[in-house]
C-alpha cells in the first residue's frame, strides 16, 4: 500500500497553550527524541489544538516531524464575520492542516454540506491541506441509510474540488454515534464504509489515481488497544483521534501501531 498512514490528533476545546505545550513534550518523551526518530517506514503525525494553543505548540514541535493544524476555517478572506477566522491567518500561524466538518461543528454549529465545502475550497486555496469529516448519527444507521449519507457528505464537500486538488484532502469517516462514546465501530463496519468511499471517489473523478491515493481515516473511539487492528483493514489510511490524544502514553501507542502497520 502507497498511502501514508496518518495519526491525527483532534484535541478539540481542550489544552490552554501551557498545557498544550507540555503535552507535545509528553508525546515527545514517549519516543526519546521524536516519532520519526525511529527506523522504517514513518506515518504522518498531526496534532490540533485550539485557535489560541496553535503558537505555542507549533513553538514545541518546531524540529520535531510533529504537523500543526486548526479545528476549523471561515470561508471569507477577511470582513465582519466575528468570532471566525481565516485561512490566510491560520497559514501565517504555521500549521500545514485544518479539519473541517466535524459531526461537532455540524451538530452544535449549523455547518452544512454546503458550507463545509465553502470552508474546504478556501483551505485549499490558501494551500492548507485539509482534513473532511463525515459520518452518519446512530439513527441514520438504524435506518438503513448510512452509505447514502455518506455519499451526500462527500459529494457535497467535494463540490468543485477538481483531481489535482485532490492531493491536498484527506477524509475522515466518523461515524457520529462512535465519537466520544466508547463505542468503536467494529473493523468491519469501518472498512465497508472506507470502501464506499473510495468506490465513490473512483466515479467521482476520472483519474484512478485519486481514489487510490486519497488518504480515508476512522475516527470514533479509536484508542491504544483498537488502533492495530482498525489501521489493518485495506481502505483505513489513518485515524482521526479525540480523547485518547489528549494522553500521551495512548497516542504514542497508536502511533506506534501506525509504524507497525506501515512496516508489516
Ligand atoms: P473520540 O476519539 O474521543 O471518540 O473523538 C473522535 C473525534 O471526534 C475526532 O475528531
Amino acid at each position: 500500500m502507497s498511502r501514508q498512514i496518518l495519526i491525527a490528533g483532534n484535541w478539540k476545546m481542550n489544552k490552554g497553550a501551557a498545557e498544550g505545550a507540555q503535552l507535545i513534550k509528553d508525546l515527545k518523551a514517549q519516543f526519546g527524541e521524536c516519532p520519526c526518530c525511529s527506523c522504517g517506514q514513518k506515518p504522518e503525525v498531526l496534532v490540533c489544538p485550539p485557535f489560541t494553543t496553535l503558537s505555542a505548540v507549533i513553538a514545541e514541535t518546531a524540529g520535531s516531524c510533529l504537523e500543526v493544524g486548526a479545528q476549523n476555517v471561515h470561508w471569507a478572506e477577511k470582513g465582519a464575520y466575528t468570532g471566525e477566522i481565516s485561512a490566510a491567518m491560520l497559514k501565517e500561524t504555521g500549521v500545514t492542516y485544518v479539519i473541517i466538518g466535524h459531526s461537532e461543528r455540524r451538530q452544535y454549529f449549523g455547518e452544512t454540506d454546503a458550507t463545509v465545502n465553502q470552508r474546504l475550497l478556501a483551505a485549499l486555496k490558501a494551500g492548507l491541506k485539509v482534513i473532511v469529516c463525515v459520518g452518519e448519527t446512530l439513527k441514520e444507521r438504524e435506518e438503513g441509510v448510512t452509505i447514502a449519507v455518506i455519499e451526500r457528505q462527500v459529494r457535497g464537500a467535494l463540490a468543485n474540488v477538481d483531481a489535482t486538488a485532490m492531493k491536498d484532502v484527506v477524509i475522515a469517516y466518523e461515524p457520529v454515534w462512535a465519537i466520544g462514546t466508547g463505542k468503536v465501530a467494529t473493523e468491519a463496519q469501518a472498512q465497508e464504509v472506507h470502501q464506499c468511499i473510495r468506490a465513490l471517489l473512483k466515479k467521482l473523478y476520472e483519474c484512478p489515481c485519486v481514489a487510490d491515493n486519497t488518504r480515508i481515516l476512522y475516527g470514533g473511539s479509536m484508542n491504544a488497544a483498537n488502533a492495530a487492528g482498525l489501521l489493518a483493514q485495506p481502505d483505513i489510511d489513518g485515524g482521526l483521534i479525540g480523547g485518547a490524544a489528549l494522553k500521551p502514553a495512548d497516542f504514542a501507542t497508536i502511533i506506534k501501531a501506525a509504524f507497525a502497520q506501515m512496516n508489516a
